[in-house]
């Protein structure tokens, strides 16, 4: 197929062709607040098996459905319990993603075989007049190749995804970054099945304190974070400390070994040089926003390893730092002085 890239602000048209094309079982990327998604009729079988295949995604990996208005929740689930309806009052449309038992109404390819839906409501206008025009929840997986960082910009999706969809709905780079927060609330009190741009203590000011999955408990996980995932083709090394000798050290040692060496630093300090990229990222905001878009840069750019600082953020370093922990294979480059 041919890819065509709309530019929502230059074509009038683009969500009402967009929507005419999932309606017909069709793939349309759409802009969220977090990051870009592949949109499928959510009720259309076939059209969720081919962006299966469109993503190389393994089919035992559930999708959450976007959806426009609270209503469409109900419509899917068996059962909303109090808490449900209070985190969806709070926090909907926004980075959060609720895990439901289902209805039977969902096609199970949807939900992977599962007893539960995942359903969120993206704070995006696109999003949401796309959702509403189509008419019924759409499915949205990162529209990113199975197994690469999350698409940030549309450029992203056309990078991945190119002759393999049938529209890409572009409006700019996404303003949080990483992914929604998906919250299992079959549970009493509610578990996080993944942390994501809706900062766990953010939630926990709302409702009290929740429970944070343990990354061993492999059933009580989203599925889709049992792959290597949020990671880039380079290896990835974790500075522990913001400690510029050990930066010193580490890149030395890298570039003498032949490498490309990226950075990704925030407090830390240094010079770019021949084999050296380094990119700053001022802020928390700016970390998580960047992140996957970094990642990106320095796989274009060929390097062979990725250092990057470490953040204590009291709300998005938990995220941050667990998507950091999953690229570098959750090897750490420990201080010296640490020991
Ligand atoms: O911010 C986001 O959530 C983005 C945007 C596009 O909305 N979407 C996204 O989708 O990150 P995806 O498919 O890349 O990640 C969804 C995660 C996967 O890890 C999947 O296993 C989990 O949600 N998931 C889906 N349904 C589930 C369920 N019923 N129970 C537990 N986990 C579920
Ligand atoms: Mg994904």
């Amino acid at each position: 197929v041919t890819t065509r890239l709309l530019r929502v602000d230059e074509s009038p048209s683009a969500i009402t062709d967009a929507a005419q094309v999932l309606r017909s079982g069709g793939l349309v990327a759409f802009p969220t607040e977090t990051v870009y998604g592949l949109g499928a009729d959510a009720f259309n079988e076939r059209a969720v098996g081919s962006l299966f295949e469109a993503k190389g995604r393994p089919m035992d990996n559930p999708l959450i459905v976007h959806i426009a208005d609270f209503f469409q929740a109900v419509e899917l689930a068996a059962d909303v319990p109090p808490l449900a309806r209070e985190l969806a009052a709070y926090f909907w449309p926004g980075p959060l993603t609720l895990v439901l038992s289902h209805n039977g109404k969902i096609p199970p390819v949807v939900t992977a075989g599962l007893p539960t839906v995942a359903v969120r409501m993206p704070d995006h206008k696109v999003a949401l007049d796309l959702i509403r025009e189509c008419g019924g929840g759409i499915v949205g997986p990162s529209a990113n190749t199975s197994g690469k960082p999350s698409p940030t910009r549309a450029e992203h999706v056309l990078d991945d995804l190119n002759g393999k969809i049938d529209i890409i709905l572009d409006a700019g780079p996404t303003k949080k970054g990483i992914e929604s927060t998906i919250v299992d609330v079959t549970v009493d009190p509610p578990v996080i099945l993944r942390l994501g741009s809706l900062p766990q203590s953010v939630i926990e000011d709302h409702i009290g304190k929740i429970l944070l999955t343990e990354d061993d408990s492999f059933l009580r996980r989203a599925p889709g974070t049992r792959y290597r995932h949020y990671s880039p083709r380079a290896e990835v090394v974790l500075l522990n400390e913001a400690d510029a000798a050990t930066l010193e050290t580490l890149i030395e040692s890298e570039l003498a070994a032949g490498k490309r060496v990226g950075c990704l630093l925030h407090s830390l300090e240094h010079a770019e040089g021949k084999n050296l990229r380094v990119i700053r990222l001022n802020g928390i905001e700016a970390i998580s926003r960047m992140l996957y878009d970094a990642f990106r840069r320095l796989d274009e750019w060929q390097s062979n390893i990725i250092i990057v600082e470490s953040t204590d953020d009291p709300e998005l370093g938990p995220t941050v730092m667990d998507r950091l922990r999953r690229a570098a294979g959750y090897s750490g480059v420990p201080s010296p002085t640490a020991k």
